[in-house]
């Protein structure tokens, strides 16, 4: 078996754990490994030597979002295994595409309303629209493109803008720069999180080629917490979470990094409904980013993606397994888990 990893780590000082933790699982299990770029403009030929493809999309990535998708489409038609497949990627970083995907196989969901035209939409806002309502656009990460609307005035404005202008997705410096440092539990943290910011520019500097998002205004019902989210990663028969704090002063907690495993937080609804949404999909892995109704403490899946913080997840040091049991794992190792699924399946 000889397979191929795509390179982006390239364009990063800080290189992800991804590709040394999949050479590591290939070295141990005999498997040929071969770091390329799938940019060269042969690459469905050279695909051609090779059993499996594998590549972490990155969403501020323009070539990455326009055409890493039909390169593992294709590679799939010449019979390789390719991460992230076509089920577990047609959605990535489409949060309208996931809402319906979502909505088509009954996961358990806020409400959610997507505008195409501005009419209609600016007349929901006045007649029907409870506020404060949570705008995003379909794309981005980091809280970055979420908006808190508090009424018809500022919802009108939002609508407005979405349906001339237009808004750009790009990351704002201030914004990552204050909610890095703000979370930041020492100054050995803030430090270490200091030096990520070159890259953070390097992927500002690719995410201003995306091109403004208009034409259409994606909403979400407000879903009352108590100021945390979980992003719940599945791969296989394994789930394993990771509890968010909110930003201080702030209702977001995405790109916040003050994250910690608190096990007990996992309720049967969600582990069930974390699993039923993966087998429904035909994921291959998947990030599913819940908020919990703290009245009546249903999670809820706000968004989902295959590509997360591996490191982080990794670090949950553990899993639950379909029935429910908690499996102590130091070594858990978020990039094996997924080479070893995918070259399994
Ligand atoms: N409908 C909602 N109700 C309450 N909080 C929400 C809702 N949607 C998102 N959030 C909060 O905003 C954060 C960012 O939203 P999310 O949709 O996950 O976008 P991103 O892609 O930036 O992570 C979440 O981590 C969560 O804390
Ligand atoms: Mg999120």
């Amino acid at each position: 078996m000889k397979i191929a990893i795509h390179q982006n780590e390239k364009m990063f000082k800080h290189e992800s754990v991804w590709i040394p933790e999949c050479k590591e699982y290939c070295r141990e299990h005999g498997i040929e490994c071969d770091i390329i770029s799938c940019y060269s403009s042969d690459i469905i030929n050279k695909l051609k030597n090779y059993d499996a493809v594998l590549w972490t999309i990155q969403n501020y990535v323009k070539a990455d979002t326009m055409e890493a998708r039909s390169i593992l489409n294709s590679a799939k038609e010449i019979g390789l295994k390719v991460f992230p497949d076509f089920s577990t990627s047609w959605h990535f970083d489409d949060k309208i595409a996931e809402t319906y995907l979502l909505q088509a196989i009954g996961a358990p969901i806020p409400k959610s309303w997507v505008f195409y035209m501005e009419e209609e939409c600016i007349n929901w806002l006045e007649k029907e629209a409870k506020y404060p309502l949570v705008a995003k656009l379909r794309c981005g990460s980091g809280s970055n493109n979420v908006k808190l609307l508090k009424n018809f005035a500022e919802a009108k404005k939002y609508a407005h803008t979405m349906f001339t202008k237009g808004l750009n997705p790009t990351p704002g410096v201030l914004y990552k720069a204050y909610s890095k440092m703000q979370s930041s539990k020492s100054i050995k943290m803030a430090i270490s999180r200091i030096k990520k910011l070159p890259d953070f520019l390097r992927t500002r500097k690719n995410a201003k080629r995306m091109g403004t998002e208009s034409g259409y205004c994606y909403f979400q019902e407000f879903i009352e917490n108590n100021g945390y989210d979980m992003k719940i990663v599945v791969i296989g028969d394994k789930l394993i979470p990771l509890c968010r704090n909110t930003r201080k002063g702030d209702w977001r907690a995405s790109g916040g990094g003050d994250v910690y495993t608190d096990i007990s937080m996992v309720t049967e609804q969600i582990l069930n409904s974390a699993f039923e949404t993966y087998d429904k999909c035909r994921f291959q892995c998947i990030g599913l980013d819940y908020v919990v109704n703290k009245n009546t403490g249903k999670g809820l899946i706000i968004e989902m993606c295959y590509g997360f913080d591996f490191r982080a997840l990794s670090q949950v040091g553990g899993y639950f397994d379909r029935e429910g049991n908690w499996h102590e794992d130091k070594n858990l190792s978020i990039p094996r888990e997924i080479i070893h699924y995918v070259l399994n399946h």
